[in-house]
């Protein structure tokens, strides 16, 4: 059942390629299949709402839609339903959540409905509460997933919000659409030479992991953080890269390992940050396209992914760090599908 893998986790892992193809077949052409036409109609601006992975997810597609000339704003699920929030007409709510059954994102959803606003389900799960519940779902058709560790969806999330990010923007928007043709060879290419493993025996045993980045880099950085303490069990943050100075700097030592999420935006910026840690004695291993030379030369590791604009560049970037804390995880002996005290549906608030 795990296909010759000896985990759900590596194997998801390994279905991306995959995953993301049967969701640009299905809603690739500009047209999202799932929708009544009439859902999108005088649609000005989403709010998500959304946890854990989901919502890191969700604040990558809010900076593609911000791209796109639609307002959108990103929302923890539990702290979304503490307070009922102005929604005016333009407003549609979405909630992406994978299994359609987290509690917190469903009690988020009925705050936004009783507040007057429609609501839209971005869900893997057909027949899942939340794609009931909301007025209309988006589904992302990744397949299923078992691992508690939430891999492929987080992939086939963004390119669903990126896809109705495009549906949404008027002829007349700036940016285009997100060319994710090249995706899928991408993530194929990673996993075929992905040096992960290396890198995640060198730096075994280290005090704290921190992962940096900026725009759509730093949720990739939460997301990275996040899977890396979640099955490995090591001290693991996430941060945007220029708040580093504003506080996390001080936990840096030379016991510290910094991924640093380089995705061709403002690299000269994170080159910077990078240079901070590295004062301070921390290890960095840069994820890059290797055509910056500075990062290259600045870097004491590399992990490499394939040559994208920047909207790409952090999927691939997420990849990559899937694999080290897989491998990392895998190193310690953890019980990779089943970290302790997580389950797959989180159906409490
Ligand atoms: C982390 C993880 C969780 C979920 C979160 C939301 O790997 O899987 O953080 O992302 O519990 O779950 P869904 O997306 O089902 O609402």
């Amino acid at each position: 059942e795990k296909g010759g893998y000896d985990h759900y986790m590596i194997k998801e892992i390994h279905e991306q390629p995959t995953a993301i193809r049967q969701i640009l077949e299905c809603h690739g052409s500009g047209e999202l299949t799932d929708l009544d036409p009439g859902t999108l109609e005088g649609v000005e601006e989403v709010q998500f709402v959304a946890c854990g992975t989901s919502y890191h997810a969700a604040l990558y597609g809010s900076y593609v839609f911000a791209e796109r000339g639609i307002p959108a704003s990103t929302h923890l699920a539990s702290e979304y339903a503490t307070h009922e929030r102005p929604v005016g007409e333009g407003m549609l709510v979405v909630a992406v959540t994978q299994s359609g059954e987290t509690a917190d994102t469903l009690a988020a959803i009925e705050t936004a409905q009783r507040a007057g606003a429609r609501t839209l389900a971005v869900t893997n799960v057909v027949g899942s509460s939340a794609s009931r519940v909301c007025d209309d779902a988006l589904y992302i058709r990744a397949g299923p997933e078992i691992g508690v560790a939430a891999t492929k969806t987080f992939s086939s999330q963004v390119v669903a919000l990126s896809l109705f990010a495009d549906r949404l923007a008027g002829e007349d928007s700036p940016g285009g659409p997100v060319a994710f043709d090249s995706l899928p060879w991408g993530i194929q290419r990673i996993l075929d030479t992905s040096r992960s493993r290396d890198v995640a025996e060198r730096y075994r045993g280290r005090d704290a992991f921190f992962f940096i980045g900026r725009g759509v880099g730093y949720p990739v950085a939460l997301e990275g953080a996040l899977k890396f303490k979640e099955i490995s069990y090591e001290h693991a943050e996430g941060f945007a890269a220029g708040e580093l100075k504003h506080g996390p700097l001080a936990l840096v030592t030379p016991a510290s390992v910094v991924f640093a999420v380089f995705t061709g935006r403002d690299d000269e910026k994170l080159l910077g940050n990078v240079r901070e840690a590295q004062t301070r004695g921390a290890t960095v291993v840069a994820i890059t396209d290797g055509t910056n030379e500075e990062v290259l030369r600045q870097a004491d590791d590399v992990l490499f992914v394939p040559e994208s604009e920047p909207a790409v560049a952090g999927l691939l970037a997420n990849v990559q760090l899937q694999l080290i804390s897989y491998h990392a995880a895998a190193l310690l002996g953890r019980p990779i599908d089943k970290p302790r005290n997580l389950a797959k549906s989180v159906t409490v608030e």
